[in-house]
């Protein structure tokens, strides 16, 4: 296992920690109605931001099982979204990732750019075997990022829980790192 340098660079992305100023950038998308819509949760208030910043920057690398790594992508010198990397089992070296992004900044591919380096850093630095994402089965963006990704879909819950009043629906991604290596090679 070995803690990447931060800021990690993409094409046109840094990902780094979140820090006490990120407070605005991340607030303008998290209060949105229509970034919360698969979410669970609604919009948040800029108290319940204050306290979501303070966990994201509670955790600077997954150092344990539970371990939830949620990096600042950056663009332009503003925070534009976050991109997620948990740690699920360490015995069985598996991880989850995760992105969130401001509308402003959707189509252009962030998401699937910063999830790519997010996938190097569960595969080449935490010493990942299997990564997951999952998402609801009716948010059509974020499974596109997946396929993008060249994750496979595993599964497909049908009404395994209530959201948001109504029987959810959810999809199961994964890529192993054999097959990350070798669609990156
Ligand atoms: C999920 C989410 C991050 C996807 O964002 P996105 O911008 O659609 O995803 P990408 O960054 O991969 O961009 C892909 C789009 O950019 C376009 N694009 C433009 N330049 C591109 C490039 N260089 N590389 C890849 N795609 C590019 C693609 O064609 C695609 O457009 P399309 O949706 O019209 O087909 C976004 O919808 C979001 O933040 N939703 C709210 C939070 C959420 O639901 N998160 C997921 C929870 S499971």
């Amino acid at each position: 296992m070995s803690k990447p340098d931060y800021p990690i660079r993409t094409e046109r992305l840094l990902l780094r920690p979140f820090t006490p100023d990120d407070h605005a950038d991340l607030h303008a998308y998290q209060s949105l109605p229509e970034v919360v819509r698969y979410l669970y949760g609604g919009p948040r208030t800029p108290e319940e931001t204050t306290d979501n910043l303070k966990l994201k920057m509670s955790v600077t690398w997954p150092e344990k099982e539970g371990d939830n790594l949620s990096l600042a992508v950056v663009h332009g010198g503003r925070v534009i979204g976050e991109a997620v990397l948990k740690y699920l089992s360490e015995a069985y070296r598996q991880g989850e990732i995760g992105y969130i992004f401001h509308p402003d900044h959707h189509g252009r591919g962030f998401a699937t750019e910063a999830s790519r380096a997010m996938l190097d850093l569960g595969f080449d630095h935490l010493g990942l075997h299997r990564i997951v994402a999952s998402c609801d089965a009716h948010n059509d963006k974020s499974w596109h990022v997946m396929e993008r990704l060249g994750m496979r879909r595993e599964a497909h819950f049908r009404h395994h829980e209530i959201f948001k009043g109504e029987w959810g629906e959810e999809f199961i991604y994964a890529i192993l790192e054999d097959e990350w290596r070798a669609a990156r090679s």
